[in-house]
């Protein structure tokens, strides 16, 4: 497995170009599988979650074509999607393991073809992450559903039928995929406590354009009327707000000056408003963002994560690594998922000061230094968390695991070392 080898302690200084986001990309590429048609999608990363991804569409009999494309001179990708000829409605076990949102495939196969077999993903390193929210309303909208052998068995005698859905929680992958299954529902379909998440926002925009009646986005409560069929579209991802955060925070620890381009600070104000009041200069303009922490004294923030607009929990490793190098003590508390601490130890081992109370909540108090050392992580956002905490550590910090970073960082050395860190990636056999 690689490694990747960081000399750490240099304020980080440059431009860093934001790519297309990870997780709107990953439903935007089911959502082709409503229509027969092509769907284009544009401002896409080069990530293994995406590639995992097309590779179960192909095995479901999805043609898919890639074109290389430039966005303000940097490269990015274009994939087309045609499913015409849907041949196959398994997700099978191997994908599933592999890839959770896997489970994208749910809604769409079910509403067009009426019959979906899908292996449950399980539990993964930061909690049980079940799926009875999407299964419940999905029986609501009429769907058979039956748990066999690690699989969910879904069929509908004819067209899902519209219905009037309020979510236990306002989870973003059953928002997204009961939006898909409604689109082509029978009647009007009413989620109440849908997530309001950008991704979600970005589906809703994909399938309005591909003719599919949505209102309510940006809003807790969305109304879709269902239609009989939809078409193709060509369609632009927004750019990763996750991507940019874990950036601005890199120019944070290093007390550095980064320059986000791409990046869109609408969906950041949160996390952009705790580093202003930390002490980070930020200047937000159009398609960018300029964090500056230069020469600056920063001071611990508490956080607590929420769902959108609140505070990421896909930020939340980050920003606790950041606290370790403000003044004074730092709670940060996490509400989403019940396993989310697992870079804890790891940083322990770098020098850092936490205290974790019971599974939520951890006192970040500031260390003089951090210092490098080999480190691991369970989970793509606690990988990066260690990359932060090595860029700002004396010394030298080798993060293994290095394909949790590879499912949702595009480029991630190059871009590092754009900006002037020093950064290795060492193949297993090196
Ligand atoms: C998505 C993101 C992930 C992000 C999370 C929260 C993708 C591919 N992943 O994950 O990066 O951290 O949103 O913003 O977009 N839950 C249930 N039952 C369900 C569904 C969810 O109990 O049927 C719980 C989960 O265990 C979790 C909470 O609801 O505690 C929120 O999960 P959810 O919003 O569904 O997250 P994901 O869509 O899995």
């Amino acid at each position: 497995m690689d490694k990747i080898k960081i000399i750490g302690g240099k304020p980080l200084d440059g431009k860093i170009f934001i790519s297309g986001a990870k997780n709107a990309a990953l439903p935007l590429i089911c959502a082709s599988l409503l229509t027969k048609d092509t769907v284009t999608l544009t401002n896409m990363p080069m990530l293994s979650d995406i590639r995992a991804m097309n590779s179960l569409l192909e095995q479901l009999g999805t043609k898919i074509d890639s074109f290389n494309d430039f966005i303000d001179g940097h490269e990015t990708k274009t994939y087309s999607y045609r499913s015409k000829n849907i041949d196959n409605l398994v997700a099978p076990y191997d994908f599933v393991r592999k890839m959770r949102a896997s489970y994208y495939v749910l809604g769409p196969l079910l509403a067009r073809f009426g019959k979906v077999e899908l292996s449950l993903p399980g539990g993964c390193a930061i909690g049980a992450r079940p799926m009875d929210i999407h299964l419940e309303a999905l029986e609501k909208m009429g769907a058979k559903i039956e748990i066999r052998n690690g699989y969910v068995y879904a069929s509908s005698e004819g067209k899902l039928k519209g219905a009037h859905i309020i979510f236990r929680l306002a989870s973003v992958g059953a928002t997204c995929n009961l939006l898909m299954a409604a689109t082509l529902a029978e009647g009007t379909t009413v989620i109440e406590n849908a997530a309001k998440e950008p991704e979600v926002g970005d589906l809703i925009t994909l399938l309005n354009e591909m003719g599919a009646r949505i209102s309510g986005i940006n809003t807790s409560i969305l109304t879709i009327e269902g239609v009989d069929e939809l078409h193709g579209a060509i369609h632009k991802v927004i750019s990763d707000r996750i991507e940019a955060g874990s950036y601005a925070v890199a120019a944070a620890i290093t007390r550095g000056r980064i320059e986000l381009i791409n990046a869109q600070p609408s969906l950041l104000q949160t996390p952009l408003d705790i580093l202003r009041s930390m002490g980070v200069k930020i200047e937000e303009k159009e398609n960018g963002i300029i964090v500056d922490a230069r020469n600056a004294k920063l001071t611990g923030r508490d956080i607590m994560t929420d769902y959108y607009p609140g505070f990421p929990t896909d930020l939340q490793a980050q920003f606790l690594a950041l606290m370790l190098t403000a003044e004074g003590a730092s709670m940060i508390t996490e509400t989403i998922f019940e396993n989310r601490f697992m870079h804890i130890p790891e940083l322990l081992r770098m020098g850092a000061n936490i205290n974790v109370h019971g599974h939520a909540s951890a006192i970040v108090r500031s260390v003089d230094k951090l210092y490098g050392a080999p480190v691991m992580a369970t989970d793509l956002r606690a990988s990066f968390a260690l990359i932060l905490a090595g860029l700002a550590a004396e010394g030298e910090t080798t993060i293994n695991r290095v394909y949790h970073l590879d499912r949702g960082y595009e480029k991630l050395e190059e871009k590092l070392r754009g900006v002037g860190a020093d950064i290795v990636r060492v193949k297993d056999n090196d």
